[in-house]
């Protein structure tokens, strides 16, 4: 008979795994605190409309990879893709973030995607991420990449590369967007077809899209920073600078964008190359987030790394993965009397935290 398998993009993680995703998390939980974050564990399914209106309906998070259903009430439900709306609502139902109140929290936990299933790209992932909720700071930004790049130092990842760039403030978007249409309704032909379509929906998304053909014309657009206020560009020099004081190498990326719609201003990435095709390990930003429901958008700063591309870059590197704890006494009993001795032998060990398995089922010696 055939067995049952499990949907494909989504894993599961067997006992001798586990010691590598513990140690992954725990340097996160040995790593945040000591920048003042605490963590916090949020639902894994929202109201669909969080993520629409937090990530942007024109994503293609949103589009195209979420899980979504209607439960027996008929509301429309969807299986997190990503942390940060999630826990932003969270943290806005007990403080008042909106009036700059802030609030850092790290989280781990799995995120749901639907894209095509790939090495490093699963549809049920993990992440491990942080959000520093509440704060409007070019140092915030700096020492949320500092806090990445110690935390990833701390689970041997020390050869990555990471990118930064701005994305410019709301109110500079539109300069920029009218910048980027002009160049690629000019080289509509070379894009590929979503691109064609995302030209006059979202632009963003054309310079961020991963096809060979579109990297191509992606590759020849002019700095856009032109298009951003003295402002925006003195909080992304700030920026850069904070960066250079704590001795973080860093490239600017003028083409980095990334995928979802709630940044502002800071962007950054990190790549490695261990992981191939899917290269970015962790990426994160500034944000301006509006939930559903409330006026002002929250702003804040944070960043997420996918827990099996963490291991796949310790794969790479050579990294051994932690040896699993196993009991170090096995106990067999001759005849039912010592069996039954042997069971509360075993129960008096465990109480003093000596790992034992007894043998239970009477088998031969
Ligand atoms: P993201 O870039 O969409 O950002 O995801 C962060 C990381 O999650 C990626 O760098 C990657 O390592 C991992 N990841 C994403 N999709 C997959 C997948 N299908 N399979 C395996 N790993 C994946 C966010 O999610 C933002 N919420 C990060 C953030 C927090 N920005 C501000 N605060």
């Amino acid at each position: 008979m055939a067995s049952i398998l499990a949907p494909p993009g989504v894993s599961d993680i067997f006992p001798d795994e586990i010691p590598r995703w513990r140690q992954i998390e725990d340097a996160a939980s040995r790593i945040f605190p000591l920048y003042g974050y605490s963590e916090i564990r949020t639902p894994i399914f929202e109201f669909t409309e969080l993520f629409q209106r937090g990530i942007g309906s024109e994503t293609d998070v949103v589009r195209k990879e979420m899980y979504t259903f209607e439960d027996k009430g008929g509301r429309s439900l969807t299986l997190r893709p990503e942390g940060t709306a999630g826990v932003v609502r969270a943290l806005t139902s007990g403080t008042d973030l909106a009036a700059g109140v802030s609030q850092r929290v790290f989280y781990f936990g799995p995120m749901f995607r639907g894209e095509k299933p790939a090495a490093g790209r699963r549809r049920q992932f993990h992440q491990v991420g942080v959000e520093n909720a509440g704060t409007v700071s070019a140092a915030a930004d700096a020492e949320s990449v500092a806090m990445l790049m110690h935390f990833l130092e701390e689970v041997g990842i020390v050869d990555s590369t990471l990118l930064v760039n701005t994305r410019g403030s709301l109110e500079d978007r539109e300069k920029a967007e009218i910048f980027l249409s002009d160049f690629f309704v000019k080289r509509v032909s070379d894009l590929c077809e979503d691109c064609r379509e995302r030209v006059s929906r979202n632009v963003w998304r054309v310079v961020d899209c991963k096809r060979p053909g579109c990297r191509e014309v992606v590759a020849g657009l002019p700095d856009i920073s032109g298009c951003f206020s003295s402002e925006t560009r003195d909080f992304f020099a700030q920026v850069c600078g904070h960066l250079d004081t704590l001795s973080v190498e860093y490239r600017i990326e003028p083409r980095l964008v990334r995928g979802l719609d709630y940044y502002a201003h800071t962007v950054f990435e990190v790549t490695h190359s261990g992981l191939g095709a899917q290269d970015s390990v962790a990426g994160g930003g500034r944000y301006e987030i509006t939930l559903p429901n409330t006026g002002k958008p929250i702003h804040g700063v944070g960043f997420a790394l996918g827990v099996e591309r963490i291991m796949l870059c310790q794969n790479s590197l050579g990294i051994p993965a932690p040896g699993q704890k196993t009991p170090e006494i096995f106990i067999v009993s001759l005849g039912d009397a010592a069996k039954l001795a042997n069971f509360a032998l075993a129960s008096r060990l465990r109480h003093r935290h000596i790992p034992c398995v007894c043998g239970l089922e009477g088998k031969s010696m």
